[in-house]
């Protein structure tokens, strides 16, 4: 047998992306890249009202339009099912086309598959909708529509804050949000009559097989989904929208493939958004900064027909000690499209919203904030009265503190200065949960003493096909070269979601238990084959490393090379098989919390005579378990602050009262921050192994890089003007208030 010894080498480096040369030559397959003899474009019918009926359907013009197949409406589409969730998991249950109701503006009504793309634009325009319209509810002040539910609750928050001396009462709010990935959603959808084969650019292929299956009516085995790369999905590909049911309704009824791209346009209403977020937070503390109680109160809206839970809550029970605590949750139905997860759901809105509150509380008190943190650390998870399984958020923030220079910052509003430039400091804790999915992966030994891992899940632009191949290169002791890494294809042994910084963590012991079954069958061949080397020998004494299956006690140089034992024993390859667990499984999730940490300090430059705001340096420091891919991980914590910068001073989705449309609908009116805007960056991970996610340690990084930021920038903000933002994004009206002169 292998021992599963890890490698300095191979786990923890900082290894390039074993794609990368197929990304930055252009061979690297996107979805959309797809194309087959005989295919066909869909193009799809977007409602122009936010509420209300279609009254008719004109599609005549449109039918006898140049290169028209066929134009699509409820009449002639045929019949989807309506999925339980228990099936598979969608963010719009209601079928495409399931009736002549119109709830959100831009729901799909009508599809228009023609010989090219072109063709299907210009008969999609022509096609005529006439609708009953009421005036659709899109307002943005939220009123919960039921009575709130309560998420965790201890001691009496309520009265300890009514009785309390020092206190704060302040409400944030963060916008609906558009996740914008750079590759479009897409789906190709072939039928060769018994078998639908997708072509998706999903976080969750094994998913994906399961729904469209359900909705198509045909077992799972007649649904292949494939993933080969994907331009990022923050969410928004996390499950399939109803461009793939109708792309493969389509493609059965017509014998043709059928590629449909969703506009950057439609994917302002088609595939996802996060809602809006109000939230009121009330704290009090000693005055030696000791919480005495605390109340995040929080709502959120969500669509007409679907419900998605922005679990703002997800981290307030345990984030700090407090007796005294209660968060509850409510949410508004709106004629908005249906909500999704977006990167780091819940935690990272809500945390906004907890942090900037404890920055208001360090404020009151006179405290510096880093301070008030530490002054707040608990034992355990006092929300769940269990221990954390590995918990350094005390380190995060006296290491954060340390590489940013935190010491020589002076706490009274406006007062540092560098050239003309005021500075604003803040600093803002983070966490993000750590948990695993359900996972299989097999691997292949080869004559040629290559390997080659394999899962059906799917690599987002993480560097999933890295990890897999450090893992399994770690578990038979390999050069990373000679592993290989397939993914992406349902055909493969059932792998994870890519959610919630899960993937990387629930394939670790899948990954490790191919590997060990894989090299157990390679001892086993060597055994059988009966080569002089190991007669004699029991499998125990026997191990495979270096591409060598050898003794335990002697070095792999020591060993017969894998080919030549394959071949002495009669076969090509032998391929091992391994499965893990969720946490919900193995009880680790009930006897521990488990959640990874950080702590982020930041800079902002602040020009009053221009009133320019600029975000100029980031400190970062996470404490995400065990690190199996340093540049990787880095990578993602550098792209989540940016894209905390995005939310903190850019992004916003804004509706038209008037139709419901989202008026900045594009990627010039939508603001996300580009490399220009990017800040100086420093990221550092404590790197502790957590054992309780699995035996390397590695609880997968990505979402609490995103986690915090907001907060950071906006008490940075308020140290450099005196005025404090509790609506995101910040805009440059709202600090022209500051009275801090240059
Ligand atoms: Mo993440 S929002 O789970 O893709």
């Amino acid at each position: 047998m292998t021992s599963a010894t890890v490698a300095p080498p191979v786990i923890g480096g900082g290894f390039t992306r074993v794609e990368g040369p197929l990304k930055v030559t252009g061979r690297a397959r996107y979805a959309a890249d797809r194309t087959f003899p005989g295919m066909l474009h869909a193009v799809p019918v977007c409602a122009t009202v936010g509420n209300g009926r279609i009254r008719r359907i004109d599609t005549d013009v449109a039918q006898g339009m140049p290169g028209v197949h066929k134009v699509y409406t409820r009449e002639n589409i045929g019949h989807f099912h309506r999925l339980h969730e228990a099936v598979a998991k969608l963010d719009e249950y209601r079928p495409p086309f399931e009736d002549d109701v119109i709830r959100y503006y831009g729901q799909y009504v009508a599809l228009v598959v023609a010989e090219t793309l072109e063709q299907a634009m210009a008969a999609a325009a022509a096609v005529r909708v006439s609708y009953e319209a009421q005036p659709p509810n899109v307002e943005i002040t939220l009123a919960p529509d039921d009575e709130p539910g309560i998420d965790t609750e201890r001691g009496d928050a309520p009265g300890e804050f009514a009785r309390a001396a020092i206190k704060i009462d302040h409400t944030y709010g963060t916008p609906p949000e558009t996740h914008n990935p750079i590759e479009l959603h897409a789906t190709v959808a072939l039928y060769d009559g018994h078998t639908f084969t997708l072509y998706e650019c999903s976080q969750g292929i094994v998913n994906h097989r399961t729904a469209l299956a359900a909705m198509l009516g045909v077992p799972p085995e007649q649904v292949r989904v494939v993933t080969e790369h994907v331009g990022s999905g923050f969410g928004s590909k996390l499950w399939p929208w109803t461009q793939s049911p109708l792309a493969a309704a389509a493609a059965r009824d017509l014998g043709r493939p059928i590629k449909l791209v969703v506009s950057r346009r439609m994917m302002f209403h088609n595939t996802g958004h996060r809602g809006n977020t109000q939230q009121r937070m009330r704290l009090s503390a000693t005055p030696e900064g000791k919480l005495t109680s605390l109340q995040h109160d929080y709502l959120f809206h969500v669509a007409m027909e679907e419900y998605h839970k922005e679990f703002c809550g997800e981290a307030t029970g345990f984030l700090y000690s407090t007796p005294n605590l209660r968060v509850t949750y409510g949410s508004a139905r709106r004629n908005v499209a249906p909500t999704t997860s977006m990167r780091g759901p819940g935690a990272v809105p809500g945390l906004f919203a907890v942090e900037s509150a404890m920055d208001e509380l360090a404020v009151e008190l006179g405290m510096d904030p880093v301070e008030l943190r530490l002054r707040n650390e608990p034992e355990r998870d006092e929300a769940d009265n269990v221990p954390f399984s590995s918990r350094h958020l005390r380190e995060c923030l006296l290491a954060g503190a340390e590489r940013f220079g935190w010491t020589r910052r002076d706490p009274r509003v406006g007062a540092m200065r560098r050239g003309g430039l005021v500075l604003g400091w803040g600093m803002a804790a983070c966490s993000w949960p750590a948990r695993r999915l359900k996972a299989e992966a097999s691997v292949e030994l080869r004559a040629d003493g290559t390997a080659r891992v394999a899962s059906a899940t799917q690599d987002i632009g993480t560097g999933t096909y890295t990890v897999m191949a450090q893992m399994a290169a770690s578990a038979l002791s390999l050069p990373l070269e000679k592993v290989d890494a397939a993914l992406g294809d349902t055909a493969l042994p059932p792998g994870p979601t890519s959610g919630g910084s899960m993937a990387t963590g629930s394939l670790v012991p899948a990954v490790l238990a191919a590997a060990r079954d894989a090299a157990r069958q390679a001892v086993d061949c060597a055994l059988r084959a009966g080569l002089p080397a190991f007669r004699g020998w029991a499998p125990d004494a026997l191990r495979v490393g270096g591409g060598r299956v050898h003794a335990a006690d002697r070095p792999p140089s020591s060993g017969v090379p894998i080919g030549e034992v394959l071949r002495a024993a009669g076969c090509d390859s032998v391929t091992g098989h391994g499965k893990g667990d969720a946490s919900e499984d193995d009880g680790s999730f009930k006897r521990y919390s488990t959640h990874s940490f950080g702590a982020h300090f930041v800079e902002v430059t602040w020009e009053p005579a221009l009133a320019r705001l600029r975000l100029a340096r980031v400190v970062t420091v996470i404490d995400g378990g065990k690190i199996i891919n340093a540049r990787t991980a880095r990578n993602q914590i550098e792209g989540a602050i940016v894209m905390g910068l995005g939310m903190g001073m850019l992004e916003e989705t804004s509706y038209d009262a008037r139709n419901g449309a989202p008026i900045n609908n594009n990627l010039a009116d939508y603001i996300v921050a580009t490399h220009a805007d990017a800040p100086e960056i420093d990221v550092h991970f404590l790197d502790y192994p957590d054992t309780v996610i699995n035996e390397l340690g590695a609880r997968g990084v990505g979402e609490i890089g995103l986690a915090g930021v907001a907060a950071a920038i906006t008490s940075a903000v308020y140290h450099a003007t005196g005025v404090r933002v509790r609506d995101l994004p910040v805009k440059i009206e709202d600090l022209l208030a500051s009275e801090v002169r240059a």
